[in-house]
C-alpha cells in the first residue's frame, strides 16, 4: 500500500510537470516577438480573451475550506554557510552564470565580513490547505522561501542553483542590486546551472556620504524569468529579503519600535481537486484565485500577546488587490511604504496594497477583544481591475488575542519619527520621460511597444535625477507600475499630491484606469540594464515592460 502510494506520486509529479512544461512551451511559443503579432483566429481569441470583455468564469476551488483550523507559519530565516578554515565555502564568481562585475569593488561596501548563502530551486509539495498536498516550486523546498536577512553595509553573495525544469531568474524586490545580481528578465538561471547574486546591501551616496535614508528595511526576492515570471511566481518562487542598519536597530533597541515583528506574505490562489494549483497559461489578464493565504497557509491563525507587533505586510499575489482593516474596526500606524520605513509613523484605519507593494504596520492589541480578523474588503473576479468594495469582508487571517496587558511596551505612536528622508528637488530634475501603458491587440504595451529584452528604452545618467511620467490610457484596467534599482517619489498623481505614506520613497505605484503619475527618481547605485514594468505578473510577462540603461 505504502508503496503503491509512493508509485502514485511520482506518476503525479512528473505528469504535473509534463503537463506544465506543454504548456509553457505554447506561452513561449505565443510570445515570440515575431509570432506575436501573427498569432489569429480560435488561439488568439482565447490568448487575448479580456479584450472582447467577455472574460470566462474561473472555476471555483472544488476543495471545500475550513478557516483558522492552520497556525501562521513564519518563513525560517536563511542561514548563512560557515566557511572551512578560514577560505570562503565556494569562490564568488565561480558558478555557471558567473557573477556582477562589481563583485571586484566588494571591499568598498563591506563594514561586516561578507556572507556566503545557497539557495536550491527545486520542486517539493505544500500543504497550503491542511490536508491537501500540492507540487510547488520553491527556494530551499518551502513556500514562501526562506527569509533572508541582511545588513547594510554586509554584502552577500547567494549561490541560486536552479534545480527546475524551467529557466528562473531571481529579482531582488526593492533593493539597489548590480544589473548581474538584479534579475533582469533574460540574465536566466538555466536548469540544472547555477549563478551567484551579489548583494551589496548599500545604499547610495548624497554629497558623498552614504544616504541611510535609503537603507531598505523590507524587501522581497521572486522570480523574474522573460515569458514565465507569472506561473514561476505562481508556482512558488518568492520569499521576503529583510535589511536593517543601524537607525532601524537602534530604534528596535531603544523600544519604539516593536520586538514583536512578523511577517505576512497574502496571496490568492485557485486550486483543482486534486489538489494542484489551476493556473492558465494562455490568460494575461492576471491570475486571480479564491483562495486566501498569509505565509503560505490558507486562512491561518495566530496566538498574539496584549501588546503592539510590526507585521511586514506583503502583497505577493501576481494580480489581486486588497484592502485591508481589522474586523473590529481598530486603527493601526504605518511606518514603511515598500522597501523604505517612513520618516514618522502614519496613522491609517484602511490600507489598499496592490500587488507587489508592502506595508510596513504596527498594531496595538493591548485593548482588543479576545479574536480580531484581518479582513480584505476589496472584491475581485478577474486581473482587470478590483470589482469595488465588497458587501462581505473576508477573513485573511484570525488572531487570537491572550493574556494581559504587557508593560513598557513598544513606545511608537502617530507622529513618531522613524527615518529621516531626502527629498529630490525639483531644480534637480535633468530629464523627463512619458510613459503610456496601454493595450494592443491584447497585449500589454508600453509607448506602444511590446518589451524587447534587447532594446534600451531609456538612458538615465548615473548621478542624476529624472521626472518620468506614468498614464495609464488601458480603457478600464489597473496596473501597479514598478521600478527597479531605485527608490522612487511620487509628486503628483492626477495632479493631486499622493496620500501622506505615498509621498515619500516607493517602488510600485497603482496606476487606475485614466490615472497619470509623476515620480522623481534618481539614478545613484549601479550601471544598467534593468527593467520597470507593470507587476501584475501575467501583465508584465505578456509584454508590459521596458528597459532603462543607466550609463556613465
Ligand atoms: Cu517585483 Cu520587476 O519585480
Ligand atoms: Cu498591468
Amino acid at each position: 500500500m505504502a508503496s503503491g502510494n509512493g508509485v502514485r506520486r511520482v506518476e503525479l509529479e512528473q505528469s504535473v510537470s509534463e503537463k506544465f512544461l506543454g504548456v509553457q512551451a505554447d506561452r513561449r511559443k505565443f510570445f515570440g516577438s515575431a509570432t506575436l503579432a501573427a498569432v489569429s483566429g480560435a488561439a488568439w481569441a482565447k490568448f487575448a480573451y479580456g479584450q472582447a470583455g467577455n472574460e470566462p468564469e474561473l472555476p471555483p476551488t472544488p476543495i471545500p475550506i475550513r478557516p483558522f483550523q492552520a497556525v501562521l507559519p513564519v518563513p525560517p530565516v536563511l542561514q548563512p554557510l560557515t566557511s572551512r578554515n578560514g577560505s570562503p565555502p565556494f569562490e564568488p564568481g565561480s558558478a555557471f552564470h558567473g557573477i556582477a562585475p562589481e563583485f571586484a569593488d566588494v571591499a568598498k561596501y563591506t563594514q561586516y565580513p561578507l556572507k556566503y548563502y545557497t539557495v536550491d530551486m527545486r520542486p517539493s509539495r505544500h500543504e497550503f490547505i491542511p490536508g491537501v498536498k500540492t507540487p510547488v516550486w520553491t527556494y530551499n523546498g518551502i513556500v514562501p522561501g526562506p527569509t533572508i536577512k541582511a545588513r547594510i553595509g554586509e554584502p552577500i553573495v547567494v549561490r541560486f542553483r536552479n534545480r527546475l525544469s524551467v529557466e528562473t531568474s531571481i529579482h531582488l524586490h526593492g533593493g539597489h542590486s548590480p544589473s548581474h545580481a538584479d534579475g533582469y528578465p533574460t540574465y536566466f538561471v538555466e536548469p540544472g546551472k547555477d549563478r551567484d547574486y551579489f548583494y551589496p546591501n548599500t545604499v547610495p551616496l548624497h554629497h558623498g556620504k552614504p544616504d541611510y535614508s535609503e537603507s531598505v528595511s523590507t524587501c522581497w526576492y521572486h522570480d523574474h524569468a522573460m515569458d514565465i515570471a507569472g506561473p514561476n511566481v505562481f508556482f512558488g518562487l518568492s520569499g521576503l529579503f529583510l535589511c536593517t542598519d543601524r537607525l532601524e536597530d537602534s530604534l528596535i533597541a531603544s523600544n519604539v519600535l516593536p520586538k514583536m515583528d512578523v511577517p505576512l506574505v497574502l496571496c490568492d490562489r485557485r486550486f483543482n481537486a486534486d489538489g494542484t494549483f489551476y493556473y492558465d497559461m494562455l490568460d494575461h489578464d492576471g491570475a486571480v484565485g479564491d483562495i486566501y493565504l498569509v505565509n503560505g497557509k490558507v486562512q491561518p491563525k495566530f496566538q498574539v500577546q496584549r501588546r503592539k507587533y510590526r507585521f511586514r505586510i506583503l502583497n505577493g499575489s501576481n494580480a489581486r488587490y486588497y484592502d485591508l482593516r481589522f474586523s473590529d474596526g481598530r486603527g493601526f500606524l504605518q511606518v514603511g511604504n515598500d522597501s523604505w520605513l517612513l520618516p514618522f509613523a502614519m496613522p491609517r484605519e484602511s490600507m489598499m496594497l496592490s500587488p507587489a507593494k508592502r506595508a510596513d504596520i504596527i498594531v496595538d492589541f493591548s485593548d482588543a477583544p479576545s479574536v480580531v480578523y484581518l479582513n480584505n474588503w476589496m472584491a475581485q473576479s478577474g486581473g482587470r481591475k478590483p470589482d469595488g468594495a465588497a458587501t462581505q469582508p473576508t477573513p485573511l487571517m484570525k488572531f487570537e488575542v491572550v493574556g494581559n496587558r504587557v508593560r513598557n511596551d513598544a513606545k511608537v505612536e502617530a507622529g513618531t519619527p522613524i527615518r529621516p528622508h531626502t527629498p529630490i528637488l525639483a531644480s534637480e530634475i535633468q530629464t523627463t520621460r512619458v510613459f503610456d501603458f496601454g493595450r494592443s491587440n491584447g497585449s500589454w504595451v508600453i509607448n506602444n511597444q511590446l518589451y524587447e529584452p534587447t532594446r534600451v528604452d531609456a538612458t538615465p545618467k548615473l548621478n542624476t535625477a529624472e521626472r518620468w511620467i506614468f498614464n495609464n490610457n488601458s480603457g478600464g484596467w489597473w496596473h501597479p507600475i514598478h521600478v527597479h534599482l531605485e527608490s522612487y517619489q511620487v509628486q503628483s498623481i492626477n495632479g493631486q499630491r499622493p496620500p501622506l505614506w505615498e509621498s515619500f520613497k516607493s517602488d510600485t505605484v497603482n496606476l487606475a484606469d485614466g490615472t497619470s503619475a509623476e515620480i522623481f527618481m534618481k539614478f545613484r547605485t549601479f550601471k544598467g540594464p534593468f527593467a520597470f514594468h507593470c507587476h501584475n505578473v501575467e501583465h508584465e510577462d505578456l509584454r508590459m515592460m521596458m528597459n532603462f540603461n543607466v550609463v556613465e
